[in-house]
């Protein structure tokens, strides 16, 4: 039987590395929804649209010839053949991205992508029909409410900046948590409608990994599925 594991969480809460983990341990397949809106606005940066104008990003992405890879040993993100995977990690997408996944014509074209992705999963695909691993800040709630596992990642403010600051500038001291605290608020502001998301729905299991390390998130993430 196909395993479906949706998990949600925000900025620096380690969704995406024990996502990854968790997928790769149980011969899942990875779906890292974030890379997607953040392919949708390197995609409409890269034409030129203004941003602003809504119906103008809702049809460029309703068109856009994304390839995401869902290997988690290997998770690739592709448009109209170009390799963008270190492109959309560029401060300057971080700093656009709410701006197109408040769109909510985007949304919904790319929620049915993630469908789709999910639902090759569960008879084929990367996982040859395992399953699949699907990461966001949705997924639990509408993407994948049906999921088999749903999990809620969370972690203090202090924790999640650290890891940010960590991810980004490669360490945390006080000057590199004051950068990421500047670009990470802005971002909860601006996605703010997206993150009414972020509260553990009926049915979903909270884990905080603030005083968890790597290894024993994984380790409690694991514990959820085998529950
Ligand atoms: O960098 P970080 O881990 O915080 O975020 P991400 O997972 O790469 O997602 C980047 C952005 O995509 C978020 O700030 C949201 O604006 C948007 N997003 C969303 O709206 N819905 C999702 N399921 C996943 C990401």
């Amino acid at each position: 039987r196909p395993l479906v594991v949706a998990l949600d969480g925000p900025s620096g809460s380690g969704k995406s590395s024990v996502s990854r983990q968790v997928a790769s341990r149980l011969g899942l397949a990875y779906l890292d929804t974030g890379a997607m809106y953040r392919a949708a606005t390197w995609w409409c940066v890269h034409q030129g649209v203004d941003l602003t104008d809504q119906p103008a990003v809702a049809a460029l992405v309703a068109s856009m010839p994304l390839e995401i890879g869902v290997d988690p040993s290997d998770p690739t993100v592709h448009v109209d053949g170009t390799d963008i995977a270190e492109a959309i990690r560029d401060s300057s997408i971080s700093t656009a991205v709410s701006a197109v996944a408040t769109n909510l014509e985007v949304r919904a074209e790319l929620r049915r992508r993630q469908r789709e992705l999910i639902d090759v999963e569960r008879t084929a695909g990367f996982s040859g029909g395992v399953g699949v691993v699907a990461e966001g800040r949705d997924i639990t709630t509408v993407v994948a409410p049906d999921a088999d596992v749903r999990v809620l990642l969370t972690a203090s403010e202090e924790a999640r900046l650290a890891r940010r600051a960590k991810d980004v500038h490669g360490d945390a001291d006080a000057s590199s948590v004051e950068a990421t605290r500047d670009q990470v608020v802005r971002r909860d502001r601006d996605d703010s409608t997206v993150s009414q998301f972020l509260v553990a729905a009926d049915g979903v299991v909270t884990v905080d990994s603030s005083d968890l390390d790597f290894e024993q998130t994984v380790q409690a993430v694991l514990e959820v599925v085998e529950r």
